[in-house]
């Protein structure tokens, strides 16, 4: 079951001054920032409303939000949809024949289980579901 969108991701090539454009432009305030290492991202989310922005800087060029910058610039990366239990999800669009980048869930930022559609299978965006524990980072 889909909830809600949990987050939109934007790929940045410089998280400090993309935090002063939503902080101090746009008067958001970021829940801090954390390094995910299997993804070579440094994330920092803004909440907004029942979503955030998820702002992406890459660690390492040769890790996928590097590779995106590289070629397609800053931007949108993906939309998150937030589940109840993305193991289910997972298996019911496998079902489905759907195209998956991530046939298991995997560890995300701040302790979420979140998994990725191929672009391919959504007409062009790159889709993430996010499942978060009860008591987790919201
Ligand atoms: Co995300």
């Amino acid at each position: 079951m889909i909830r809600k969108i949990d987050h939109i991701a934007i790929a940045v090539r410089d998280l400090a001054a993309a935090l002063r454009f939503w902080e101090e432009t746009l008067g958001l305030k970021a829940t801090g920032t954390e390094v995910v290492e299997e993804q070579k991202v440094r994330v920092a989310f803004l909440p907004v409303g029942e979503s955030k922005i998820e702002l992406l800087e890459p660690t390492d060029p040769e890790g996928p939000v590097g590779k995106f910058l590289a070629r397609s610039g800053e931007g949108v990366h993906h939309i998150a949809l937030r589940v109840d239990d993305v193991s289910a999800e997972l298996a019911r669009l496998k079902g489905l024949g759907v195209r998956l980048i991530d046939e298991e869930p995997r560890r995300g930022a701040g302790g979420a289980r979140i998994a990725f559609i191929h672009p391919k299978a959504t007409l062009g965006v790159l889709l993430e579901l996010c499942q978060r524990d009860e008591g987790g980072l919201e």
